[in-house]
């Protein structure tokens, strides 16, 4: 594949994933990938506006790129809380217009919006009026029966003359009604050339695509026809699929990285998130369970990074548990062992 020095920002991204990509969860992936942008999860305007703005926003200066994702659909609002976002250093500001669930739909935000396309179009406008860091859109490419081109291309066409030049695609509409979440992200088809179509046919704008892209090679072949990829739970379920990524996707030289170092890392940040705010190392530790995916072990592995009766336990010592937890011995090598006939 060929290697682009220069790569755009968004060539690889993970997803925005609530309850999941918290800044413990960055840290970690991280660790795995230097380059790849990495979302928070969706904050709303009424959170940052009327709750602990400080608290929400907390982010580990080692996970630039970050971009803060936030919620909401009155312009003003987005505004104040883009400056918000932009006065603590994140990188990017990026609108959900993507979210199909109940709640973000009371509020009238995320995929809901594409119904309101001039909406959309205030809320970057006013966005882009007062930072400087890129503002950007993620949303699907349609919703409910829509399904027609048009509709993802007028949407796109309207909102980047309100000034958004990045669009994350997630390659499916949203249903809003009748679908949970959940099934909303796995049951209305994936259609990956209507956002090739967008490229080409805004050639100056950049999009990135999103939905079930699970391997490095899926990751390959999409570069082909846009400027990038964002992954979301398989970056979450299958982290090491990241270890890879600068080197291939980047031009790095390969990297010398093994779980255990990661792993080690990341007794370090539990000791720091500790020592600074009083986290659990729990609540770290749930964020890495896929580390050892595929490998033998990882079973009991996982079992101890998420026994809760280890949580009085400092982390160093849930840690020297989770390498020496003995396999227990396969059937055949126990002494009663039957002998196959
Ligand atoms: C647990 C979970 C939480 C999510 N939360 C958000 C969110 O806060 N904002 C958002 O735009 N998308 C959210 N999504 C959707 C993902 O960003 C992504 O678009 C979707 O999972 C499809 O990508 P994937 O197939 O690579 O996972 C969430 C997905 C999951 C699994």
């Amino acid at each position: 594949m060929q290697i682009n020095q220069q790569a755009s920002p968004w060539r690889l991204s993970v997803a925005p994933m609530m309850g999941w990509t918290d800044r413990h969860c960055r840290y970690f992936h991280r660790l795995l990938t230097r380059h790849t942008l990495l979302y928070t999860e969706m904050l709303t305007t009424g959170a940052l506006i009327h709750g602990n703005a400080a608290q929400h926003l907390r982010f580990n200066e080692e996970e630039h790129l970050v971009a803060l994702q936030l919620g909401g659909s009155e312009p003003a609002d987005l505004a104040r809380c883009a400056v918000m976002g932009e006065q603590r250093g994140y990188d990017e500001i990026n609108l959900n217009c993507g979210c199909p669930s109940e709640r973000v739909l009371r509020g009238a935000f995320g995929a809901c919006l594409m119904n309101e396309v001039a909406l959309v179009a205030d809320c970057v406008k006013a966005m882009v009026d007062v930072v400087d860091i890129p503002v950007t859109v993620k949303h699907r490419i349609g919703i409910d029966k829509i399904e027609s081109y048009d509709f993802a291309a007028n949407f796109v066409g309207t909102v980047a003359e309100a000034g958004c030049k990045v669009f994350i695609v997630h390659a499916r509409n949203a249903w809003l009604k009748g679908l949970s979440p959940k099934e909303n992200r796995e049951i209305p088809p994936l259609r990956y050339d209507i956002v090739y179509r967008l490229k080409r046919e805004f050639p100056h704008l950049t999009f990135a695509i999103n939905g079930g892209i699970k391997t490095n090679a899926e990751i390959a072949e999409h570069l082909q026809h846009v400027d990038g990829v964002m992954v979301g739970r398989e970056a979450y379920h299958n982290p090491w699929l990241m270890v890879d990524w600068d080197a291939q996707f980047y031009g790095d030289a390969p990297r010398e990285l093994s779980r255990e170092a990661v792993e080690e890392a990341m007794v370090a940040y539990m000791e720091r998130a500790h020592g600074e705010d009083g986290v659990g190392w729990y609540s770290v530790a749930s964020h890495m369970l896929g580390l050892r995916n595929g490998l033998k072990g990882a079973r009991r592995w996982r079992q101890v990074w998420s026994d809760h009766h280890l949580k009085p336990e400092p982390p160093r010592e849930v840690w020297r548990l989770a390498q020496h937890r003995p396999e227990p011995l396969p059937l055949a090598a126990l002494p009663h062992a039957p002998t196959p006939v």
